[in-house]
């Protein structure tokens, strides 16, 4: 039967190494679904049916604020933090209390096209950040400011995905994390810290989260989490961390006093999941499951990429970003790899301005949704096109 839910680009008879979705195999499990039936047994189940409070549910802010002071040795209330309906919502709210029409805001060059799409919505001046292979190139943004700073026009924000970054596989060094924050004290910039991969680390640990890092500096850092990477994206749950005053303006401001809470059913389902421990052991799975499509994508990619070709190795999350050669163009190679049904993400996109240079040689590979035995002949066949274009 047909999935009627799966993306165009995930059609039949298609290998999409192009959307950043989860593994679906992974998203309904037992202990899922025992979580849901309990939820729906209780005495009165209508409960879970009404507005939630603005803040997000109660019991579900309470185990996550307990998990990450045990986890990552922070010393959160329950003030600082605020449930919400997916990172994305987190972001849309942060634009609009805190940037305006005109004013400045710092990004990674790449970065996520979607948070691109908020930031334009919400009419503010984008500036990117170029990086290699460390995350941002802290010379580059110190350039980026002094400029901004001589025409007045300093930076409200400086958006990040430190961690697994979508589209690079990049992780932001712990030293560059340190300068960065020593620059957001100098030039008094927001960091919105979008850390919806961290959980998924496979070889290493990730370096400490910019909020951890801030402690005591000063620094305003947002921190954002999603269970859409380590449970399921169709919940539309996630939180966000930040001071005691700045989660009060998030929980006033306008869609949050009338929405009744973010997803208040996906939330007392997913209280109840974490509450049995099951979030933890669905984690570990994970970090094992990504690793081993990591690996088959970079095994494939090492054995059939001609010479001229290299990518990223991360260390977690979700995605590969390839470099061609010069004289091969990313919308050309995902042009022909899409007749022979391969989907691959064309560098551009992940830019603010997809005409510009930037991306035009890069591709993004996802090896978080294709079927693993799919992930090995969908790369040769992008290679067998690479190849082509590459003569
Ligand atoms: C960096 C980043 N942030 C946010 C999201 C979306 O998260 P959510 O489903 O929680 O809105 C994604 C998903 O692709 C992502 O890559």
């Amino acid at each position: 039967m047909q999935n009627l839910n799966l993306p165009p680009d995930a059609a039949a008879n298609t290998i999409s190494l192009m959307i950043g979705h989860p593994d679906p195999t992974t998203l309904f499990t037992p202990e899922f679904q025992a979580s849901v039936n309990r939820v729906l047994a209780a005495p009165q189940p209508f409960h879970a049916l009404e507005y939630g409070q603005e803040q997000g549910n109660p019991a579900l802010i309470d185990f996550l604020v307990d998990k990450f002071n045990r986890d990552q040795t922070l010393a959160l209330s329950r003030e600082q933090l605020m449930i919400v309906a997916g990172s994305t919502h987190a972001v849309d709210m942060i634009a609009r209390l805190y940037t305006h029409p005109g004013g400045a805001v710092m990004v990674e060059a790449p970065t996520y096209a979607d948070a691109l799409h908020i930031f334009r919505d919400h009419s503010v001046e984008l500036h990117g950040v170029p990086m290699d292979d460390q995350g941002v190139i802290i010379a580059e943004m110190e350039r980026l400011l002094e400029r901004l700073s001589a025409s007045g026009n300093l930076p409200a924000l400086f958006y990040t995905i430190p961690t697994f970054h979508n589209p690079s596989g990049t992780t932001l060094s712990e030293s560059r994390r340190v300068e960065i924050l020593k620059l957001a004290q100098r030039y008094g910039f927001m960091i919105v810290e979008d850390d919806v991969y961290r959980a998924l680390e496979f070889d290493t640990h990730a370096p400490p989260s910019f909020f951890a890092l801030a402690k005591n500096s000063g620094v305003s850092v947002t921190h954002i989490g999603s269970f859409s990477k380590t449970l399921a994206p169709g919940l539309r749950l996630g939180w966000l961390i930040a001071s005691a005053e700045a989660i009060a303006g998030f929980v006033d401001c306008g869609t949050t006093q009338m929405g009744g809470g973010a997803s208040p059913l996906s939330a007392q389902i997913v209280a109840e999941y974490c509450r049995q421990g099951h979030w933890e052991a669905h984690i570990l799975h994970l970090q094992q499951v990504y690793q081993m499509r990591r690996d088959i994508m970079l095994a494939a990619l090492e054995q059939y990429m001609p010479e001229g070709v290299t990518w990223t190795m991360p260390a977690g999350g979700f995605f590969v970003w390839v470099t061609l050669p010069e004289n091969v163009f990313a919308r050309e190679v995902k042009r022909q790899a899409q007749e022979h049904r391969v989907m691959v993400a064309a560098g551009p996109n992940y830019f603010i301005d997809p005409n510009s240079d930037n991306g035009q040689h890069n591709l993004r590979l996802t090896y978080s949704f294709a079927p693993p035995e799919d992930i090995e002949t969908a790369v040769r066949i992008l290679a067998e096109v690479v190849t082509g274009l590459c003569a």
